[in-house]
């Protein structure tokens, strides 16, 4: 998609670090914009300070937890009432938690899954449809590099995040099957400085946390670091995104070391003797 002015984007996790910064990305090319989170005040937050910068620029904000497909629905209804079309969707939101992947409880497994993996589903279930019919659109998917290497203490983040990818590539193959022109992009950052290490702040109260260890607080403070000390920020890896839209580019690694990290993996796979760790290789 090359011309963006007017073009309605819908962003969700959009009160989040990246998702404010893709939404500013947005406005600054002059697109109008569908703001979702499902945390009310951070959304709100978004709202004050896009306004702020950019106030000729239209907004619709909505309150919207992705792990659920009625609310997803609602989202595109408000969204064709208020602007008559969607042409971007970035499926933002996500949520992780750290722990070695056998003490994960039942409730992080639901809880994550519903976010990173059925929030993305419901995303592109309720808005390809749309785009197909408009025979304009282009779908953004925030995977992760840990959607392709996996380092320990994530498990269950991984393997959503893995399965972000899977989808992706999906969808993308569905849509050339299709004959469609509608656009895909699946963006794999590495760690970068955000509020993901507290998504403990938005979980339900029925998935809430009831497991504790040495071990899991242990990874939890080696993800706090890394993510507090990644180099890039969100607003440049929103720069990428965009640009990667604009040449209709579908894998986006900001960070450019994660496909080195993906080559290595193929030459483990290849030589078959041990799990290929990040960390370590
Ligand atoms: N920060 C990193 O190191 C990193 C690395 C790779 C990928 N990512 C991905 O980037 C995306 C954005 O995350 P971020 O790093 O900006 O974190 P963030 O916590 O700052 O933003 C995430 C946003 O998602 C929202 N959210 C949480 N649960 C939701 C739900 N059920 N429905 C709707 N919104 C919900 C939160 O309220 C928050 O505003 C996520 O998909 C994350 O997995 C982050």
């Amino acid at each position: 998609m090359q011309d963006f002015d007017n073009k309605v984007a819908v962003v969700t996790g959009a009160g989040g670090a990246l998702g404010r910064e893709i939404a500013a990305a947005c406005a600054q090319r002059g697109m109008q914009l569908v703001l979702s989170d499902v945390n009310a005040e951070a959304l709100a937050e978004s709202e004050r300070l896009l306004r702020q910068r950019w106030p000729a620029v239209a907004i619709l904000s909505m309150r919207v937890d992705v792990s659920r497909l009625e609310q997803v629905e609602a989202l595109a209804r408000a969204a064709i009432e208020r602007f008559g079309a969607v042409h971007l969707l970035f499926n933002n939101a996500g949520v992780g938690v750290a722990a070695p992947i056998w003490e994960n409880t039942a409730e992080d497994w639901a809880w994550v899954s519903n976010v990173n993996l059925f929030g993305v589903a419901w995303g592109v279930k309720t808005f390809v449809p749309l785009m197909l019919k408009q025979q304009e659109g282009h779908v953004v998917n925030i995977a992760s590099a840990a959607g392709w290497v996996h380092p320990a203490g994530s498990g269950v983040y991984n393997v959503t995040k893995a399965a972000v990818v899977a989808l992706s590539e999906s969808l993308a193959n569905d849509l050339v099957l299709a004959g469609s022109s509608v656009g895909v992009s699946v963006v794999s950052p590495a760690y970068f400085p955000s509020g993901i290490v507290d998504s403990d702040r938005n979980r339900p109260g029925d998935l809430a946390a009831t497991a504790d260890s040495a071990m899991r607080r242990q990874h939890e403070e080696q993800v706090k670091k890394a993510v507090e000390s990644g180099k890039i920020s969100a607003a440049q890896i929103a720069g990428s995104i965009l640009e990667a839209v604009e040449h209709n580019r579908f894998y986006v690694f900001p960070h450019p070391f994660v496909t080195d990290g993906i080559a290595a993996k193929s030459k483990a796979a290849k030589l078959g003797q041990t799990a290929f760790n990040p960390r370590t290789s």
